[in-house]
């Protein structure tokens, strides 16, 4: 399942041999990335550790645990990644939406495609009822994607994620995406 944005750039779920890639991408945006992400020890910018995590991925998405998309170009470069992960069943049918994009595609309107093309698999592929979504408060280009594929904010979770070094407040939001 690959989805055609353009200029070379495909969306597609992640798949074995990405590792290189996904360690380099994010090796090209650790400046990129760093306010809005953990603290990467220095191995998790090899490819051995994204082996691992490459084989996590492909496990988790096989049992039904996640979803994890990457952008690529042509090239063979990874520009980005939209991740469906927690994916609960039962009660609950929901899971968490996480998301970052190169730091030479951003504020092109790339992230928000990429996201309405993600609800839509994770309601008729996934069949799930809802995608949560956190940002750090001050994390406006995060929250205007979000706004514009439909997510509202439901809430203010205090100290939420460990973030650049320190648990801090988030925004909390939601998309329902199907009442059935
Ligand atoms: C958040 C992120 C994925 C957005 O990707 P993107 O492809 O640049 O997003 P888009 O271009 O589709 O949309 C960005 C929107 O934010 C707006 N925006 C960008 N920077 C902004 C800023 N500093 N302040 C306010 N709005 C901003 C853009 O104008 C655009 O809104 P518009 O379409 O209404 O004009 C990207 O900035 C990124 O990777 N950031 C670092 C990692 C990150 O924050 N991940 C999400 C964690 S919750």
């Amino acid at each position: 399942m690959t989805f055609d944005l353009g200029d070379g750039i495909r969306l597609r779920l992640v798949d074995h041999g990405d590792a290189e890639a996904y360690a380099a991408a994010y090796d090209v945006n650790r400046a990129h990335l760093a306010y809005w992400d953990p603290v990467r020890d220095e191995s998790f910018y090899t490819v051995e550790w994204h082996n691992g995590l490459v084989t996590q991925y492909l496990r988790d998405h096989a049992d039904g645990r996640a979803a994890r998309f990457v952008l690529t170009h042509d090239d063979g470069r990874i520009l980005g990644v939209a991740n469906v992960t927690n994916i609960v069943r039962g009660a609950f049918h929901s899971a968490d939406l996480g998301y970052w994009i190169d730091a030479s595609l951003a504020g092109r309107g790339v992230m928000t495609r990429v996201i309405a093309i993600v609800i839509d698999y994770a309601r008729a592929e996934l069949e799930l009822h809802r995608l949560q979504a956190s940002t750090l408060l001050e994390n406006a280009a995060s929250q205007r994607v979000l706004r514009h594929n439909g997510f509202e904010q439901i809430g203010m979770a205090p100290k939420y994620l460990r973030i650049a070094g320190e648990w801090q407040d988030h925004l909390l939001f939601q998309r329902i995406l199907s009442d059935s």
